[in-house]
């Protein structure tokens, strides 16, 4: 294990299993969808999931990204959410799925929900590769998530602290030497 790392908290192994099993949920519910769905994902975090996820996804799809930013170099949410950029996708009468790594304070998906569902969408669903329900500062709850997780600060697939350890294939949490 890499020096900066206390724990493992997911396996690159656990991840993938649970992945499929969440892309074959997803893939059921749109089943009987008839046009291609829009597949929004959250920059920078979410990126590494997406990544995966698409490739055990069977529904055809579009891809598109936003970027959302609110952490600076702490473990908690500095800033509210501030959606930075636009879409290159006309949102109207699509089905869209908005995926993120993680639902923390479920600030940031609940911000970038309201503003998708202003652009009229046919449907807009959710999926997080990580939950923490004890830190949600909100009613969020997405239509499918990979892992409940304890109140802990994580890194790797795609999460990061201070824009490291985004890299590592597994999800693990740091010493707490690292922040001080
Ligand atoms: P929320 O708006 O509080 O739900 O936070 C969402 C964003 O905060 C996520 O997209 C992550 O980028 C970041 N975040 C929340 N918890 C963690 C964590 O444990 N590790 C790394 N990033 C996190
Ligand atoms: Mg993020």
């Amino acid at each position: 294990m890499k020096p900066d790392l206390e724990k493992i908290v997911l396996s690159a192994e656990q991840i993938a299993s649970r992945n499929q099993e969440v892309a074959q949920e997803i893939d059921v519910h749109y089943q009987d969808c008839e046009r291609d769905i829009l597949l929004i994902t959250l920059l920078d975090g979410a990126i590494v999931f997406t990544a995966d996820l698409i490739r055990n996804l069977n529904v055809p799809l579009h891809l598109d990204c936003i970027r959302v930013s609110s952490y600076g170099n702490s473990t908690n949410p500095e800033t509210a959410p501030r959606i930075l950029g636009t879409l290159k996708s006309d949102v109207k009468d699509k089905h869209v799925l908005l995926v993120d790594d993680i639902l923390d304070t479920g600030n940031t998906m609940k911000k970038v929900y309201n503003e998708v569902v202003k652009k009229e969408p046919a449907s807009l669903k959710t999926c997080v590769f990580l939950d923490k329900p004890e830190r949600r500062q909100n009613d969020f709850q997405a239509d499918w998530s990979g892992f409940n997780i304890p109140d802990e600060f994580v890194v790797g697939y795609g999460l990061d602290y201070a824009g490291r350890y985004r890299q590592l294939p597994y999800l693990a949490t740091l010493k707490p030497s690292v922040y001080s």
